[in-house]
């Protein structure tokens, strides 16, 4: 209603203003853009060069739709996001209509489904990830044909009630497989990836997956293989030497058994090894001193045995060598200069280990005894009385970690220092409370009255 009242005179500026700049970017323009168009009016913006915002296809749009995209919003403009982290979709650039290309899912609704009809819809899908969609019920039909030829990548971390092993082999076509915090119905690894030969990287962890590893490997590009917090069983077959690219292996929190192959040795391009809480045996294959790109190694709570090979001294990448609660033997096989380009180095929890010590200091605190002169521990490693005479039973429990000197003594002083000087608190506010009330009560009287 109450139009602005601008002065006149101060709209004459501004539009002078607008007419010195607009001919100024239009020459930035033209000086930039190889063929400027005489045509165009210096006013008007220049065209876009994405081509008219062609409309999504139907069918999908009504698939991403039941899915939880807002109706209102284009899916095609929200941003793809891939790693899970919200919703998200990616289109190609077909006319008339465009198609989804990428799909993220993250803390679905409560109608969110996989079904037929959706699956079926969205088949031009290269990529599917779902995040924290727990209630989503599992799929009930094989993977359409044309979705499971054209998808690439499917990620599913924290969803999905649970996951037919079947169902996820029929993705042939995948380079990408990660499946976190989902059931995965399956007898064994194997029956759900023995027919994805493309696949680089593959991550089936905390997926209820029991059963041994596979032993027939047909993703010979394999660069990621995480199997992690599952209930596998068995040895590590010695045909895992087939995997020549492999970066990284995790085979950690699981019920692997017996004694490595040295066909691991083979893997000359592994970087991050983690065999830890298994039940492995045996002693460090020798063929690991030929691992030349190895930066981490953690073979952590397993019952290897024997004594430490002194060649992993000659592996100059290494970073991270983790042997602790193993049944290592014998004199550590390592000086300080090599212990002190290590960024972790931790040994205890092995009975029989001891360190030489003109070799090492006993500053390190590698939690194991000095050697005798025969190589044997001079007295049983420092073993935990202090700790284990504490009754706290959690503070035991973090004792797996590191470090005696961040141990419990300043956390007991504390709690020591903790009831009086509540106590003390306490008084001070109620006194002060007091007298406040006090004062309050005479200004009020003196108020009033
Ligand atoms: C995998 O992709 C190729 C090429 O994109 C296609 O020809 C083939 O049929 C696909 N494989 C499967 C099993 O769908
Ligand atoms: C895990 O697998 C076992 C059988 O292998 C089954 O009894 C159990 O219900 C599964 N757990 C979940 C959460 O699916
Ligand atoms: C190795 O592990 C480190 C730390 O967990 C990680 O940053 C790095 O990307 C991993 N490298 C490979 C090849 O997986
Ligand atoms: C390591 O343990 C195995 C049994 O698990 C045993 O046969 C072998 O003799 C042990 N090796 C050493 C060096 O103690
Ligand atoms: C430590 O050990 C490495 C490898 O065994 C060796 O090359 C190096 O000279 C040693 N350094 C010292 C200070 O003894
Ligand atoms: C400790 O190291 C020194 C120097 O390398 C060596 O002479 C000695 O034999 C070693 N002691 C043991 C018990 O291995």
């Amino acid at each position: 209603m109450a139009t602005p009242k601008t002065p006149p005179s101060l709209l004459l500026l501004l539009f002078a203003l607008l007419l010195l700049l607009l001919p100024s970017t239009a020459a930035t323009r033209a000086a930039s853009s190889p063929s400027p168009s005489p045509t165009s009016s210096p006013a008007l913006p220049p065209p876009v060069d994405r081509p008219g915002p062609s409309a999504l296809d139907p069918r999908q749009l009504s698939a991403l739709q039941s899915l939880g995209f807002p109706a209102a919003r284009d899916p095609c403009s929200s941003s793809p996001s891939g790693t899970g982290a919200g919703t998200g979709a990616a289109c190609d650039g077909a006319a008339p209509f465009r198609h989804v290309v990428s799909l993220a899912l993250a803390d679905c609704g409560p109608d969110a489904e996989l079904s037929p009809t959706v699956l079926r819809a969205l088949s031009t899908l290269r990529s599917l990830s779902l995040a924290r969609c727990p209630r989503v019920p599992p799929p009930r039909r094989a993977p359409p044909a044309p979705l499971a030829a054209s998808l690439r990548s499917f990620s599913c971390s924290g969803s999905l009630r649970r996951l037919p092993g079947l169902w996820v082999s029929r993705l042939r076509n995948l380079t990408l497989l990660s499946l976190v915090d989902v059931p995965v119905l399956a007898s064994a690894p194997s029956i759900v990836i023995s027919q994805m030969p493309h696949l680089l990287a593959l991550t089936l962890s905390r997926a209820n997956l029991s059963g041994p590893l596979p032993h027939h490997w047909h993703c010979l590009r394999l660069a990621h293989l995480d199997l992690s917090s599952n209930r596998l069983a068995g040895p590590v077959p010695t045909s895992v030497n087939l995997l020549a690219s492999l970066r990284s292996v995790d085979l950690s929190s699981n019920s692997l058994s017996g004694p490595l192959p040295d066909s691991l040795g083979d893997l000359l391009a592994l970087r991050n090894v983690s065999l830890s809480n298994n039940s492995f045996s045996g002693p460090i294959p020798a063929s690991f001193a030929a691992l030349s790109a190895l930066a981490r190694l953690d073979l952590s709570s397993n019952q290897f045995n024997g004594s430490i090979p002194a060649s992993l001294a000659e592996l100059r990448g290494l970073r991270v060598l983790n042997l602790e609660n193993n049944n290592f033997q014998g004199v550590i096989p390592f000086n300080a200069s090599f212990v002190a380009r290590l960024e972790s180095f931790k040994v205890r929890g092995n009975a029989n280990l001891c360190y030489n010590k003109t070799l090492l200091s006993p500053k390190l605190k590698l939690g194991v005894a000095p050697c005798d002169r025969y190589g044997l521990p001079v007295s049983p490693p420092p073993p935990p009385p202090q700790r284990a005479t504490r009754s706290d039973s959690s503070d035991y429990a973090e004792d797996g970690g590191d470090g005696d000197d961040n141990g419990g003594g300043k956390g007991s002083d504390g709690g020591g220092r903790h009831g009086p000087n509540r106590l003390v608190l306490g008084v001070a506010i109620g006194l002060s409370c007091l007298v406040f009330l006090v004062i309050f009560l005479v200004c009020l009287s003196k108020v009033c009255g």
